[in-house]
């Protein structure tokens, strides 16, 4: 009744941005990812008899705020699994928490996967599958988390009632490399929740983000087919900078970007320009990612490094797939 799995935070080229049912925790619109190998999850979990409700430590600490997020991801996992004992949920990153870089993507993903094998409900015969069982149990937990069960590039879909993922690419069959500027270790103030749920209602941008998705999804999903990096790097940023323009016109705007983030951005901008292929994203927080050709790494490392404000420099290929580490 105890396992324990990692999984790697993943970061959207192709983003989602608000919710379709909110009680559900269902993303309005799909999404496309890449897995960062340089940052972990490890969390174990044991159902326990004993227990009368759930328990989170994160990080060494007990989470009670965190136990509602918690209780639904696994309440639905009891459901699924026909079982009625509570779990005691042990998580650690090896990376800053809620500060964008995608810890509840990685958490939750690493939680489906330790419950499941928990329960020995992993084995194929009785196994629940990752790209939809495990996938629409862990987007309960976080809309993002069903592409890091998955390795290299994911994509999540959303279908009427639930999600489905998959894998587009391993790290082999497109090896790319992922290098992350962090501007600051503090959490955000906002959460992606309730800052998407805010969107919904006040941007007037958020109707043609939603409109246009699609077209962005299957022109990123055909860039991948295509290995095209330099019309992956054009889409990306353009998806990125029309999810923070959806941000900054909600109401209370969200401004995620601090002055460090816009000028790792002009840098990778001006890279590009000179023809170093790589790109940059920023999801709900002040992190720069720039994805790369493995071959600019060093370059871009450099680069980043040496933008005033930047703390540190994470850097990594594509990661693997959330997996069973001890049981
Ligand atoms: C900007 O999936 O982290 O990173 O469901 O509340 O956990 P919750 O939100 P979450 O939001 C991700 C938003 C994003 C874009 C993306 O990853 O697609």
């Amino acid at each position: 009744m105890r396992a324990s799995a990692i999984a790697h935070p993943n970061v959207a080229l192709i983003k989602y941005w608000g919710k379709k049912d909110a009680a559900d925790n269902l993303p309005a619109v799909g999404s496309l990812s890449l897995t960062l190998g340089a940052l972990s999850t490890e969390t174990t979990v044991e159902f326990d008899p004993a227990l009368t409700h759930d328990v989170l430590v994160l990080n060494g600490h007990e989470q009670p705020l965190e136990q509602g997020r918690l209780t639904a991801c696994m309440d639905a996992f009891r459901a699924f699994a026909g079982c009625d004992e509570f779990a005691a949920v042990t998580t650690v990153n090896d990376f800053p928490t809620g500060a964008g870089l995608a810890s509840s993507a990685s958490g939750y993903a690493a939680l489906v996967t330790a419950a499941s094998a928990a329960l020995g409900m992993d084995h194929r015969e009785s196994g629940l599958s990752p790209g939809t069982d495990l996938a629409d149990i862990a987007r309960i937990g976080s809309g993002s988390a069903p592409r890091s069960l998955f390795g290299g590039i994911a994509l999540l879909s959303i279908e009427e009632r639930g999600t489905n993922c998959r894998q587009l690419a391993t790290p082999a069959e497109w090896p790319l490399s992922v290098v992350v500027a962090v501007t600051t270790e503090d959490k955000k103030k906002i959460t992606s929740r309730d800052g998407m749920a805010q969107s919904r209602l006040t941007s007037p941008f958020y109707a043609a983000w939603i409109h246009d998705h699609a077209d962005d999804l299957n022109a990123g999903i055909r860039c991948v087919e295509a290995r095209d990096f330099f019309a992956l790097a054009a889409l990306a940023e353009h998806n990125c900078l029309k999810m923070h323009s959806v941000m900054m016109t909600t109401q209370p705007a969200l401004l995620y970007w601090s002055p460090v983030t816009l000028a790792c951005m002009h840098k990778v901008m001006s890279l590009r320009a000179d023809g170093v292929p790589v790109f940059f994203t920023v999801d709900a927080g002040p992190q720069l990612k720039a994805v790369c050709l493995p071959d600019a790494l060093a370059n871009v490392t450099a680069a980043l490094h040496d933008v005033p404000g930047v703390l540190r420099i994470i850097a990594g290929e594509l990661g693997g797939g959330a997996s069973v580490v001890r049981r």
